[in-house]
């Protein structure tokens, strides 16, 4: 089974395929959305999400540790839930970049056949259990400049570098189980990192960092042509905002969060701007780092953030993020991808940003099955 596949498929095949869904268990929400491939595009047909704070006892908005069953449970009630009427249990699942490990290795380049043996006993120097325990996969990323030919013509040997992941087994048995339980057909499960890529970034040459802001945490990702060039966690994420929110004004979680989502910070309330600002500033000054890091590296500049997850549709961030990374930010528009109904389009860009992950793994079922 591939781990990841291709970011930039065609959805041009002229076979009539069946509806498929994406399908992302978040720390404090799942999401879910079912496509079905119509005249070569891409077509919503159904979309949902179901908060896991209630399911263990806790807010909506907070992220949770469910046991398993608690998580089939909850899926299984999305997908009965009337308003969003799922008809089909194809699905491709994506699984938390923090359930994985990804490095990028060095190696000779040697052909494909030779590749795949050397990767695993490399691996072993990255993977910090033992390597039986994880299912492995790996692709060579393609090469952006010509220095490595100058290295051969000084007589160097020509390296390659090999982006590898891996995963959990008890990871990949949990989401066996999630799949069997919940009665879905599985294509396969891919970690959530790529799902994005394929929902929000555009084919271009421009580096571009991804920030997707979940319940707990921040990931970065930095993408150059289509290959992650370098990912980060931040340890705050959306729910941090509402803690901030609750304590500082003494009101309950619950009325915080609501506070957070429908005012946020576009600055109407200068006092909760001021709140959410301050948190913002923490996990803004660690993306920086991040960005200039890479910068150093690899000497070429991110000229574009892309913001998604549920924390990304605060009100004002596009703009307080514009000012903290002097470059072009924007929220991500997965919807965007898809063929959907005109008047529903103002309601899909504003909640677009939490649904990159499970679209992304929608559009890539949607290629496997045509
Ligand atoms: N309109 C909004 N404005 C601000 N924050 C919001 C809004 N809608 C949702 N959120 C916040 O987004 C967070 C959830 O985002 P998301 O669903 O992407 O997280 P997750 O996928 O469960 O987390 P993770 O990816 O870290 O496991 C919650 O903390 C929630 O309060
Ligand atoms: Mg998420």
């Amino acid at each position: 089974m591939s781990l990841f596949g291709s970011t930039f498929g065609n959805l041009f095949g002229k076979k009539e395929v069946p509806s498929v869904l994406g399908v992302d268990i978040g720390s404090s929400a799942i999401k879910i959305v079912q496509l079905r491939k119509k005249n070569g595009q891409a077509v919503l047909e159904t979309y949902g999400e179901l908060a896991l704070g209630p399911y263990g006892a806790s807010a909506i908005g907070q992220s949770v540790q469910l046991p398993t069953e608690k998580i089939i449970e909850a899926l299984s009630d999305l997908m009965k839930e009337k308003e969003v009427n799922v008809t089909t249990r194809l699905a491709g699942l994506s699984i938390p970049f923090s359930s994985s490990l990804m490095s990028v290795i060095e190696l000779p380049a040697v052909s494909d056949k030779q590749l795949a043996t050397m990767v695993p006993l490399e691996a072993r120097k990255y993977i910090p259990v033992p390597i039986n325990e994880v299912m492995l996969d790996w692709s060579v990323i393609p090469k952006t400049d010509s220095r490595d030919d100058d290295a051969v013509a000084e007589g160097m040997q020509k390296k390659v570098e090999v982006l590898v992941v891996a995963i959990h087994n008890d990871t990949i048995s949990k989401y066996q189980q999630i799949v069997e339980k919940t009665g879905l057909q599985a294509g396969f499960f891919e970690i959530e990192i790529f799902s994005t890529m394929r929902s929000v970034v555009e084919e271009s040459l421009t580096p571009t960092m991804i920030m997707d802001f979940g319940a707990a945490s921040t990931k970065l990702y930095i993408i150059e042509r289509g290959v992650i060039k370098s990912s980060h966690t931040v340890n705050r994420g959306s729910q941090d905002i509402t803690a901030a929110i609750a304590g500082s004004l003494g009101i309950p979680v619950e009325r915080a969060e609501m506070m957070k989502r429908e005012v946020g910070a576009s600055g109407s309330d200068q006092t909760l701007r001021q709140i959410i600002t301050l948190v913002l500033d923490y996990i803004f000054a660690e993306a920086n780092r991040s960005l200039l890091g890479f910068e150093k590296k690899y000497n070429r500049t991110v000229g574009k953030v892309i913001l998604v997850g549920g924390g990304a549709s605060l009100k004002g961030l596009a703009e307080l993020a514009k000012n903290a990374f002097k470059t072009e930010a924007v929220q991500g528009n997965p919807f965007g991808k898809l063929s959907t109904p005109a008047f529903i389009e103002k309601v899909l860009r504003e909640t677009g940003p939490e649904f990159a992950v499970c679209i992304g793994a929608a559009l890539r079922k949607l290629q496997d099955e045509g």
